[in-house]
C-alpha cells in the first residue's frame, strides 16, 4: 500500500500549512503529499481546503473574494503563540521542489467543482513546470472538465478523477475526462477487484483533523488492498509507516 499524506501532516498540525508539509517531508517512506487549491480575487494560487476562510482561520468569507495580501493577514489556528498563514502554491512548491527531485510525489487537488475558477489549470501548471518536477505531480479534481483541461495541457501527466464511488470515477475516467486513476472514497469501493485490476486506485478517508482528538481505529490497510485500493490518502500516514 502507498501512503500519502492528506493535506500535509493534518492529524498533528493545521492542514494545507507549511508547517504541515514541513512535517511530512520528514516521514520517511512516505509515497507523497496530497493538498488542494483554489484561487484569490487578484487570482493568485493559494492552498487551501474550503471555499471559505471561516473553518480554518480568524476570518470569514470566501477564498475568491479576498486578495492574497488580505488573506495572508488572516491567521490560521495552530494552537499556541505562533500563527500560520495560508501558503501559495508557489510558497510550498518551493519548500518541496527538492524532496520531489528525490522522489516524492505531490498531488494537487484543483478545488473548482464547487466555485469555478476560470484559467486555475493554466496558471497552475504553468507554475509547475520549468521546476523538473512535472513527472511528480498528480493532478485531481472532481470536476472531469477541468482535468480534461489538465490533460490537454499536460498530455503525459498523471491524472486522477475523484468522486465518492468508484465506479462513479471509473465511469468519468471511460468518458474521456483526461485522468488515468481512480480517486474515490474507501467508503465507495463498490467494484468487485477483478474490475479495478490494472487501475491505479488512491482512496481519501475523513478521520480526524488538526486539533481535533483521535478517537482510535486502526485501519485494516492489507483488507484495503484486497478491495483494489493501492494508495490512500490518510490524515496521520506516519502511523502506518
Ligand atoms: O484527494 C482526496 C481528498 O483530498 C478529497 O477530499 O475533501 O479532503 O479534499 P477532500
Ligand atoms: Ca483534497
Amino acid at each position: 500500500m502507498k501512503i500519502w499524506a492528506h493535506r500535509g501532516l493534518s492529524q498533528r498540525y493545521p492542514e494545507n500549512t507549511i508547517t504541515a508539509f514541513e512535517q511530512a517531508v520528514r516521514v520517511s517512506l512516505l509515497t507523497g503529499i496530497e493538498l488542494d487549491i483554489q484561487l484569490t480575487k487578484d487570482r493568485e494560487i493559494v492552498v487551501i481546503h474550503d471555499e471559505k476562510v471561516d473553518r480554518t482561520t480568524d476570518s470569514f468569507g470566501p477564498v475568491r473574494e479576498h486578495t492574497l495580501s488580505e488573506l495572508k493577514k488572516c491567521h490560521i489556528h495552530t494552537g499556541n503563540e505562533k500563527p500560520e498563514y495560508i501558503p501559495t502554491l508557489k510558497e510550498v512548491l518551493d519548500l518541496l521542489e527538492e524532496p520531489m527531485k528525490k522522489g516524492l510525489l505531490l498531488n494537487i487537488e484543483l478545488k473548482n467543482s464547487v466555485t469555478d475558477y476560470p484559467g486555475m489549470e493554466e496558471m497552475a501548471t504553468d507554475l509547475v513546470c520549468g521546476r523538473g518536477i512535472e513527472k511528480n505531480i498528480v493532478w485531481s479534481s472532481f470536476s472531469a472538465r477541468s482535468l480534461q483541461k489538465v490533460r490537454t495541457l499536460l498530455p503525459d501527466a498523471e491524472i486522477g478523477i475523484l468522486d465518492r464511488r468508484v465506479s462513479d470515477c471509473l465511469y468519468k475516467l471511460k468518458g474521456g475526462c483526461g485522468a488515468n486513476a481512480l480517486h474515490p472514497s474507501f467508503k465507495g469501493m463498490d467494484l468487485s477487484p477483478n474490475e479495478l485490476e490494472g487501475y491505479t486506485v488512491r482512496a481519501y478517508f475523513g478521520g480526524h483533523l488538526y486539533p481535533e482528538k483521535p478517537t482510535g481505529g486502526v485501519l485494516d490497510l492489507k483488507g484495503l488492498e484486497e478491495k483494489g485500493i493501492t494508495d490512500v490518502f490518510l490524515n496521520e500516514p506516519e502511523r502506518y509507516l
